[in-house]
């Protein structure tokens, strides 16, 4: 994974590249660094703490050549050695990648030379060095000997290039000189216009000069995109972002549902005709959400599958050109999704990318998009983008079976009555040494337990399990006793008796059990949900599940917005 930027401008460019980094931590944080070229030398300043300590520490250096990075490690453990830029053999050139080298073992037994690092990265720099020419010479050559992906910067006696294959990676102009970033809302200063540099592309940056390059080497030219202006007037402000972002919901479904209601979202479609089959692909949270998604369907009388993205890319799944694949990301840059995207549309599929983030990379692959206008979520545990996935999907649901216009009332109302419900505290101080927890659920409901699981597991780091209620007695129930929490999620009037069934089993085995449910029931300790319409439970259930995690999170002392191993954007395989 890893976020990298890359700057050549006229005044200086450290507090530039500081800058895009803060905004690229969400791509991992394990540690951060730039090089920069100081009275013809790379100097290097590394952190592995955040992008603050490495703006103290840079605070008083100036260069107009920088290259930076943040991390999530892959090769090598979270050390200074391991953090990027690293430096050829001869400290000559800089490099910072964003991708995994797979062959760098080989590509490293082939190096005469030392390495200091345990990552591929420090390989492909010497693998650069080692080559002739000039250095964007030097770098196509090189990155014709690698297997993996890769997006990098490099600097060498003040020339800067940059090249991708499969990791992302924009530039642009601006007024202070030129820029390269992982991500177009890390460009700093004022970029009207964009260049996206797609697989095997490579440039050379001057200050006021960029010129492309395809893989042989020869020069291309490419046309600028207009920088997409993406206005946030509704950022809640609390103490994490991850708190901002639960309480966000509510606004970002209204504003979903107005985007839907009035502008022509459906109408740009360009879908097969008469669907009988809408199979869903995606990763963590948005898995959770295409589930959801595929139950809607069903209900609609389509049939619905859901994959998980890196289970399907080398799968055996029969496809159906009759079928829409719908690829559900809150990024839209997530690389096990986009693999599936592509893979599907080598072989023609009619595809649709739900997504959060426009102009991102699924966007452009997919020839139907599905927005949802969840503003930038910034906390790695994904919340109220989730909740709008769940919406859109649902809407996008009566929109195929032609009942959209006969339930705008009821969603209107739904935006409109639906209230952000936290968890209560006391139940909290109650129930949080438990460290055994179970989410379960039937149906709907179970999908509610699978997201509400992974959110605690995520930020909290308590291992917990979610089970459909009725399989609990198929090996599950062996775990349950008087350490036992079972969080059980009730909506589905059809399962509510078969469910309450399955909870006495828990009682009888001492299992503690909360009930989350809209429905009435003295028998156990309960979170009473708001009462809506069944299709929007999932939604209602799912936010005071939300703050069971984020409040067991900062009981335990932890910052819900960066959990350790995570990182919010997933760029490798
Ligand atoms: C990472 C994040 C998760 C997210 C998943 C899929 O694992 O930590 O929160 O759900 O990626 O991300 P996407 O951007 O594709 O929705």
């Amino acid at each position: 994974m890893c976020g990298i930027c890359a700057y050549k401008t006229k005044e200086n460019a450290v507090k530039f590249a500081v800058e895009s980094l803060k905004i690229l931590e969400y791509r991992g944080y394990d540690s951060c660094g730039i090089s920069f070229l100081k009275n013809g030398e790379i100097e290097t300043v590394k952190s592995l703490i955040d992008i603050d300590d490495l703006k103290k520490k840079t605070e008083n250096k100036t260069s107009n050549l920088v290259i930076g990075h943040t991390r999530w490690a892959t090769h090598g453990g979270v050390t200074l050695k391991n953090a990027h830029p690293h430096l050829s053999s001869s400290n000559k050139i800089a490099l910072v990648h964003n991708g995994i080298i797979e062959n760098y073992k080989t590509l490293k037994e082939n190096l005469n030379c030392a390495f200091q690092s345990e990552t591929d990265s420090e390989v492909l720099v010497n693998l650069i060095e080692s080559e002739k020419g000039s250095l964007i010479e030097k770098v196509i050559s090189a990155s014709k000997k690698v297997e993996g992906t890769f997006a990098i910067a490099v600097i060498e006696n003040g020339e800067l290039v940059v090249g991708k294959r499969e990791s992302p990676l924009y530039v642009a102009y601006f007024d202070g000189g030129v820029v390269a970033t992982s991500d177009i809302s890390a460009f700093v200063g004022n970029v009207k216009e964009f260049y996206i540099l797609n697989d095997n592309e490579f440039a050379s940056l001057n200050e006021n000069k960029i010129e492309f390059f395809n893989e042989n080497g020869e020069k291309i030219k490419k046309n600028a995109e207009i920088l997409p202006k993406i206005t946030q007037n509704f950022k809640i402000f609390d103490k994490t972002h991850m708190e901002s972002e639960i309480k966000e919901t509510k606004i970002v479904l209204k504003n979903t549902l107005k985007e839907y209601l009035n502008s022509s979202v459906f109408s740009d479609l360009n879908l097969p005709k008469n669907i009988k089959e809408i199979n869903l692909i995606a990763c963590g949270t948005a898995f959770h959400s295409a589930l959801m998604g595929a139950e809607f369907f069903k209900e609609q009388g389509i049939n619905s599958h859901t994959y998980v993205a890196s289970e399907f890319r080398y799968g055996r799944e029969i496809l159906n050109k009759n079928a829409l694949y719908i690829f559900v990301s809150q990024s839209g840059e997530t690389a096990d999704t986009i693999a599936c995207a592509k893979l599907l549309k080598e072989k023609k599929m009619h595809l649709l990318a739900l997504t959060n983030t426009p102009n991102c990379v699924l966007n452009r692959i997919c020839e139907n998009v599905l927005p949802t206008f969840a503003g930038k979520e910034f906390a790695v545990a994904s919340t109220k983008a989730y909740c709008c996935q769940v919406f859109v999907l649902f809407i996008f649901s009566l929109f195929l079976s032609q009942k959209l216009q006969d339930n705008i009332d009821e969603l209107i109302k739904f935006t409109n009555e639906f209230q952000i419900q936290d968890f209560d505290k006391d139940l909290l101080n109650k129930i949080s040494s438990f460290q055994k927890i179970f989410f379960v659920g039937r149906e709907k409901d179970y999908i509610t337990a699978l997201e509400a699981s992974l959110k605690l597991k995520e930020i909290s780091y308590i291992n917990s399990i979610a089970i459909p209620a009725g399989e609990l007695k198929h090996g599950t129930l062996a775990l349950v006793d008087e350490n036992t929490l079972v969080i059980a999620i009730s909506t589905e009037k059809n399962v509510r008796e078969k469910l309450l069934s399955n909870l006495e089993e828990i009682r009888a085995r001492g299992g503690e059990v909360v009930l989350v449910s809209n429905f009435s029931c003295k028998d156990y300790i309960k979170i009473p949900l708001q009462a809506m319409h069944e299709n929007f439970m999932p939604i209602v259930s799912i936010i005071p599940l939300q703050f069971f995690a984020l409040r067991m999170c900062e009981k335990l002392g932890y910052n819900p917005d960066k959990p350790k191993n995570l990182a919010k954007s997933v760029t490798v395989e």
